[in-house]
């Protein structure tokens, strides 16, 4: 048996306050309970600028980077800007990449999901991301594909909470296949995790 749950970083491309993405991730936490989930912030993140890449790197970037290092996995939360990811995620992911060879997201697990007011639940944010995390070797997971449209009629406006049955029916099943995806993949990362034999 597992002592702790594994660490989960939760990554979020919104800075918005009452931000959709927020909420799906919390309602993301709240429906899984073999995972710990800590938010990491990344919009005090200054631009990366590799002439800052000294012996003495920005405080918040070593801190970012300590933060991803420790987690056994990644969970990103997206919206959608423009058909692709906000700038902000991104940032982050080059903060977190460098020094050359010294990437924290390196052979960790990952999972992308996307939210949209819109139809299409930000499907072109979400596959840009994805992309972007094979640069970083990271093992993400594939399936449910998780793009949530209409996230408007979704959480409740005051608390937050789900209020569309099937939505969290949706949430649920993604917390459950994010677990399994990181027994499997991320024993490395969590001996404790290791199947029994
Ligand atoms: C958007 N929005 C948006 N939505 C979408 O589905 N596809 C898109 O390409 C864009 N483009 C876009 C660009 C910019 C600059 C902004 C500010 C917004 C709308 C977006 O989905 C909406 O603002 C969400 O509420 C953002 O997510 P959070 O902040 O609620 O998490």
């Amino acid at each position: 048996m597992p002592t702790t749950k594994p660490k989960i970083a939760v990554l979020i491309g919104s800075l918005r306050r009452n931000s959709f993405s927020q909420q799906l991730a919390n309602a993301v936490a709240a429906a899984t309970p073999g995972l710990a989930f800590e938010m990491i912030e990344i919009g005090h993140l200054s631009f990366y600028n590799q002439d800052l890449e000294t012996a003495t790197p920005p405080e918040p970037w070593v801190h970012f980077r300590n933060a991803i290092r420790s987690a056994d996995a990644v969970l990103f939360v997206t919206p959608e800007y423009n058909r692709s990811y906000p700038a902000v995620l991104k940032n982050a992911i080059d903060i977190g990449s460098r020094p050359f060879g010294k990437s924290v997201f390196d052979g960790k697990p990952a999972a992308v999901i996307s939210q949209s007011p819109g139809a299409l639940g930000a499907v072109n944010a979400n596959i840009a991301l994805r992309q972007v995390l094979v640069s970083q070797n990271m093992l993400t997971l594939a399936k449910p594909e998780f793009y949530l449209g209409n996230t408007r009629t979704i959480f409740d406006a005051d608390t937050g909470a789900v209020t569309q049955e099937s939505a969290g029916k949706f949430i649920a099943a993604f917390g459950a296949a994010f677990t399994a995806w990181i027994a499997r993949v991320g024993v490395a990362q969590h001996p404790a995790l290791a199947p029994a034999h």
